[in-house]
């Protein structure tokens, strides 16, 4: 079979096995490449098949040897459908741990769930009896709320206000304006349950109900803070309020934690672009000219480079952990440089259909998006016919 990208609107419909797998051997060879980190041995990352989620599991098994339980929400091939890139993305993470002798094991369902909680909780008994480290990376629209059976929707608006501003079409090239209309007390409400803490607390909950915390445990959340230019839309819109309840919530769980020495975090990450921020309007003409500011002074990052570095240089370090005025770990402290800011406030002044060519750096932009979904990865040979990838090995 050959296998295209698909398109519709943000999201492609399509994703390759073999770029996917090569997705994951070069973030692989990339924390092997940096060496060893006296980092954590027994792990549970929740949002474990893409984005950050997938680079924390990686840095940890091959940064540190970690055994990794992955949690994740994707889509096995079916009839005329290739699976979503984060079952490749695993189908390829577990076959190459246990190749390389790593205990691995995932499970795929709603995170959200009391169900696949336990699930979790029994792998955990069974296979590693505790976890030092518990990463919480779900980026998800929808969340079922366990106890109340509410389906609740996040969304991305601005707060008191319509938001005004560029944003560029990636695919086409053509920067436009948009106006956001303001979201209603329940859009935020919604946005918060959704993205907000909570989940990741009952997750902390469930496993320190049961022994499952290590001496010492870690928790980790992902967050973004971001210019003052997406603001509205971003930081101070309805997603700004979920992950303001997100900060707030690792405080909560780092109170519970102090009888097992445990800590909690937020790291706050750079934006990326993802699956989730694609669809975020204003997010990509952002990226597209942070990427440009960012190669020029040699500063770009991935995902990978970024999680590589959160162990390397903050978590596992052997000191304290270094954290902001808010108790919050900075890795986005590259793109928040007073310097790389500056310049992109300025391209973002000058950013229209005919000067963004020049000015922002569109093909990294796309050629990051199709990379997602496992095209345009330079060791890939699209004309080959690939192989379906029905199974996960270590699928629980
Ligand atoms: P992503 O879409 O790449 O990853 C999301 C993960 O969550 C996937 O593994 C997916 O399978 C899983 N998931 C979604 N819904 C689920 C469910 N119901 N049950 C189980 N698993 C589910 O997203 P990402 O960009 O890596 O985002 C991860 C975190 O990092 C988010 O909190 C996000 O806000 C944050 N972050 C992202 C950026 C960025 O620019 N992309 C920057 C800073 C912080
Ligand atoms: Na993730």
């Amino acid at each position: 079979m050959i296998i295209e990208p698909r398109m519709r609107g943000f999201i492609c419909l399509t994703a390759h096995p073999e770029g996917c797998a090569q997705n994951v051997k070069n973030q692989i060879e990339y924390v092997k490449s940096k060496g060893a980190i006296n980092g954590p041995k027994k792990v549970l990352v929740i949002g474990a098949s893409t984005g950050f989620g997938l680079a924390s599991r990686i840095t940890a098994a091959y940064g540190s040897g970690a055994s990794t339980i992955g949690v994740f929400f994707e889509k096995a091939p079916s009839e005329g459908k290739t699976a979503s890139p984060g079952w490749y993305n695993t189908a390829a993470f577990e076959k190459e741990a246990h190749a390389a002798g790593l205990y691995a094991k995932s499970i795929n369902g709603d995170a959200f769930s009391k169900e696949i909680k336990d699930k979790t909780i029994e792998l955990i008994k069974a296979d590693l009896g505790q976890v030092d480290l518990v990463i919480y990376s779900l980026a998800s629209p929808v969340r079922k709320h366990p106890d109340t059976e509410v389906l609740h929707r996040s969304t991305l608006k601005p707060i008191g206000g319509t938001y005004t501003n560029k944003t560029v079409d990636f695919h086409t090239g053509k920067v436009s304006e948009i106006s956001i209309e303001p979201a209603t007390e329940e859009d935020i409400a919604n946005t918060v349950a959704v993205m907000g803490g909570e989940d990741w607390a009952m997750w902390i909950d469930a496993l320190k109900a049961e022994n499952l915390l290590a001496e010492g445990a870690t928790t980790v959340a992902y967050s973004y803070i971001g210019p003052a230019l997406t603001e509205p839309v971003y930081r101070k819109g309805t997603i700004g309020r979920a992950k303001d309840d997100l900060e707030a919530t690792a405080f909560k769980i780092a109170d519970k934690l102090k009888d097992i020495e445990g800590k909690a975090y937020v790291s706050v990450n750079k934006a990326l672009v993802t699956q989730a921020s694609s669809a975020i309007p204003v997010i990509p003409l952002y990226i597209s000219l942070l990427y440009k500011v960012m190669k020029a002074e040699g500063v770009h990052e991935g995902t990978i480079e970024q999680i590589q570095r959160l162990y390397a240089n903050r978590l596992y370090t052997g000191n304290a952990v270094p954290v902001d005025e808010k108790g919050r770990i900075r890795i986005d402290d590259w793109e928040m440089r007073e310097d790389i800011q500056a310049k992109v406030a300025k391209l973002w002044e000058e950013a229209t259909t005919e000067t963004l060519p020049a000015i922002g750096d569109l093909p990294g932009y796309r050629s990051d998006f199709l990379s997602l979904f496992g095209f345009e990865i330079d060791q890939v040979d699209y004309q080959k016919d690939t192989q379906e990838v029905v199974e996960i090995e270590g699928l629980v």
